[in-house]
């Protein structure tokens, strides 16, 4: 064969390599509202900046006839590229190729550029769209899977990990994106689920479609597998680019920090009443935080979960930091199991990759009920403790209004090495809320009171006045200050400037042992 005939020897094949499971299937794929593998990551990645790798690999199933059956790449697209100038490696699995269905080879390129992003720190972002273990590879499809899961584990706290659900993922399979930091999902088209409505039914008689069990609202609002839920594939890489927006490439390197346009000592005076001095209204935790952030932009994660809590990614003078807040909008606040996994899980990712948290609290106390405590909010609630005593990132408290109880010492409190804890006036932090302490510790004269209505309520009137300020806290040093709400943006930016060279270790240790 002469060079002529060998360059064009690769181009067809690179063509028959393009066209995967071939056009019918792409026309398919396209009819669904979906966009292919090798589209997404066109689409992801900066304009000419994917390497492929491993275009030509193939299986090696000798059963079911699949020996006659083989196409270029075996139904994954992997390779390294950039995004926003930021290197990145790259999977994104091909419906059109026997259902994006993973083989023993398949699984091997996954792992090739999982362990080269590892070395390389930088981040791994995988895009998922099959029909999970390739039946007619049988055991050794799982064992790729357990190749790719002890990878996820390995690369967890080194690199970012981010999932992106673009079709089917069910059985074992959804147990990869479990363990990554981030899984977006889109609306209609993807699902996940361990066992599907067909098994369901099978063993339970539970009747179900598959997007009431594992579509993009299901895991945003009620299992909280996922942590978005956008319209369209791409509108579910825009989310992409945004997360890694906030992240630094690996564990060893800051998040990145951009030049500021929005003024570091900007103060709004809006933020000294949005705390009602009647502290049964609720107001919405975000107006205090659209307002601190650079721009007012927040990029809220988990936003259809656990609403009583907020978290999510902003900026200050330019520098990523971590949100975490109580929402007394919803159930007051309080503290509940949902609520308690979605807060630390949020925290450890951001003390991983080197992401200060900024922490509001409005919290009146963890939720009472039987199920709650049957469904162990002990041990879920520990989480809170476990995951904020651990964090060695630098930890900025405010406590804009109720701080109770346990709840006052779970989050993020000085205890629990806050690094600066700020109060705001309005604040109330004490063991319980003025009603309890007053119907305990003054029982008895109140049942001998001649009005025991009236002394209650001037009771309640001067515990709230002594006790139930920020002001007891302050002269045991547990607040470092009392701050004017107006002047929160720049009270956070001074903190966090002051905190930015900070080093602090905890003891040595095999690893902790985290409750679960
Ligand atoms: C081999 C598969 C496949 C699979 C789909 N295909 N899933 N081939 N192994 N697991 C093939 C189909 O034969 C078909 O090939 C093409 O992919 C598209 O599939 P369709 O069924 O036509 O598409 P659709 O109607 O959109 O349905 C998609 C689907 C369905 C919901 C994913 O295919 C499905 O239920 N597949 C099986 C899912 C499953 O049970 N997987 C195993 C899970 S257990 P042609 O040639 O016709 O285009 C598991 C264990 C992991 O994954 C354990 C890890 C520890």
């Amino acid at each position: 064969m002469d060079i002529e005939a060998k360059i064009s020897e690769l181009e067809r094949r690179n063509e028959e390599a393009a066209l995967g499971g071939g056009q019918k299937r792409i026309d398919s794929q396209h009819a669904k509202g979906k966009l292919t593998a090798r589209e997404r990551i066109e689409y992801l990645l900066d304009e000419g900046s994917f390497e492929e790798i491993d275009k030509f690999v193939v299986h090696r199933c000798q059963d079911f006839g699949m020996e006659k059956n083989k196409i270029p790449g075996d139904g994954v697209v992997t390779g390294y590229g950039t995004i926003n100038g930021r290197s990145v490696f790259i999977f994104s699995q091909d419906f059109t190729v026997f259902g994006g269905s993973l083989s023993g080879p398949f699984g091997e390129k996954v792992c090739k550029i999982m362990d080269l992003a590892l070395k390389n720190g930088a981040p791994v972002i995988g895009l998922n769209d099959s029909g999970g273990a390739r039946i007619q590879e049988g055991v050794v499809s799982l064992g790729s899977y357990g190749e790719i899961f002890k990878r996820n584990v390995w690369s967890s706290g080194v690199v970012p990990q981010i999932s992106v659900i673009m079709g089917p993922c069910a059985g074992g399979a959804v147990y990869s994106p479990a363990i990554t930091d981030f899984t977006v999902m889109v609306k209609k088209t993807s699902n996940m689920f361990v066992t599907g409505p067909q098994v369901i039914k099978t063993v339970t008689s539970e009747e179900v479609t598959a997007e009431a069990l594992g579509g993009a609202m299901a895991h945003n609002t009620k299992s909280g597998v996922a942590h978005f839920a956008e319209d369209s594939d791409h509108a579910a890489l825009d989310r992409v680019k945004e997360i890694l927006a906030f992240m630094p490439q690996s564990y060893r390197e800051m998040p990145p920090a951009i030049p500021c346009t929005d003024d570091p000592n900007r103060t709004d005076i809006k933020l000294n009443s949005v705390v009602p001095t009647n502290p049964r209204i609720p107001y919405d935790i975000r107006d205090i935080i659209e307002s601190v952030l650079d721009h007012n932009e927040f990029m809220e994660i988990q936003r259809h979960y656990a609403q009583n809590m907020v978290i999510g990614f902003g900026r200050l003078n330019g520098m990523p930091v971590g949100i975490v807040a109580n929402q007394p909008k919803y159930m007051a606040g309080c503290l509940n199991i949902d609520a308690s996994m979605k807060c630390a899980r949020f925290v450890r990712t951001c003390d991983a990759f080197n992401i200060p948290l900024v922490t509001f609290v409005d919290v009146p106390g963890f939720l009472p009920g039987v199920g709650q405590e049957h469904g162990g909010i002990i041990k879920h609630g520990a989480k809170i403790i476990y995951a904020y005593c651990e964090a060695t990132v630098p930890k900025i408290t405010v406590v804009t209004r109720k701080a109770y109880g346990g709840a006052y010492d779970v989050m993020s409190s000085k205890h629990h090495g806050g690094d600066i804890n700020y109060a705001y006036p309005t604040a109330e932090i004490a063991v319980m809320g003025p009603e309890g302490a007053v119907n305990i510790i003054f029982r008895k004269e109140l049942a001998e009171a001649d009005d025991p209505e009236a002394r209650r309520k001037e009771l309640v009137e001067d515990y709230r006045n002594n006790f139930a300020s920020p002001f007891k806290a302050a002269e045991l040093g547990y607040i470092d200050q009392i701050i004017f709400p107006e002047n929160t943006r720049p009270r956070l930016i001074k903190a966090l400037n002051m905190l930015k060279n900070k080093r602090e270790n905890i003891p040595a240790r095999r690893h902790g042992n985290c409750p679960l």
